[in-house]
């Protein structure tokens, strides 16, 4: 995962002008490279609070993952599927957001995206609300769970392993007597 840049637009535009990539999503597919390319480079400049990385295999964009604020999303091309590659992605994303203090994430799922259900689970997520008909895309209204996960040392193995809990993390479980 890396910086996005303004060279990946012709390769997000695959991506993004994809209809069943898009298919739950809360815009329509991207219906030209200029849409691409505008929505790319209005969020270039992101850091901190508001972050997007342009995933890459073997020097191939496959995809990407952002956070707005405490909300995470990702996409996958439709080739890639099925491969574990966004829940690697994921995995990697979280554990760098929490290493810069971050310890509560959402997303927002339509309720018949069960890929993505199941890959939010996984990682520990929990569905905490559902907002009926919560936007319109086109002619069609959408539903929207809402998934949360706030992270403290237990939630954190399961994710990632590997690591030390932050400062953050350890004065969170220390307030919360677990
Ligand atoms: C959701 C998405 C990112 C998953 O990407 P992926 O690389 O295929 O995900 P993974 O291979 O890591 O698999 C994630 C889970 O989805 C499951 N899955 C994959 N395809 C599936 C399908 N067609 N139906 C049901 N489950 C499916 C996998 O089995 C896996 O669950 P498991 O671990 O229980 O087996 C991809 O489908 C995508 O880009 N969708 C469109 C965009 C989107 O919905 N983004 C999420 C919005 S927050």
């Amino acid at each position: 995962m890396r910086a996005p840049r303004e060279a990946d637009v012709p390769f997000l535009h695959l991506i993004m002008a994809d209809p069943e990539v898009m298919r739950f999503a809360a815009t329509p597919p991207h219906p030209d490279y200029e849409t691409t390319r505008e929505w790319l480079l209005g969020h270039l400049g992101d850091r901190g609070t508001n972050e997007a990385f342009t995933i890459e295999e073997d020097g191939e964009i496959i995809g990407r993952i952002a956070a707005r604020s405490t909300e995470i999303g990702f996409v996958i091309a439709r080739s890639h599927w099925g491969r574990g590659l966004a829940s690697e992605a994921c995995r990697a994303f979280l554990a760098h957001r929490i290493e810069m203090g971050e310890t509560v994430f959402e997303a927002r799922v339509d309720p018949e995206n069960l890929p993505s259900l199941s890959l939010l689970e996984k990682l520990g997520f929990s569905v905490v609300d559902l907002r009926v008909r919560a936007f319109r895309v086109g002619h069609r209204w959408a539903d929207t769970l809402i998934l949360r996960l706030e992270v403290n040392d237990r939630t954190l193995k399961g994710l990632v392993p590997d690591i030390e809990a932050p400062g953050a993390i350890s004065a969170m479980t220390n307030d919360v007597g677990s």
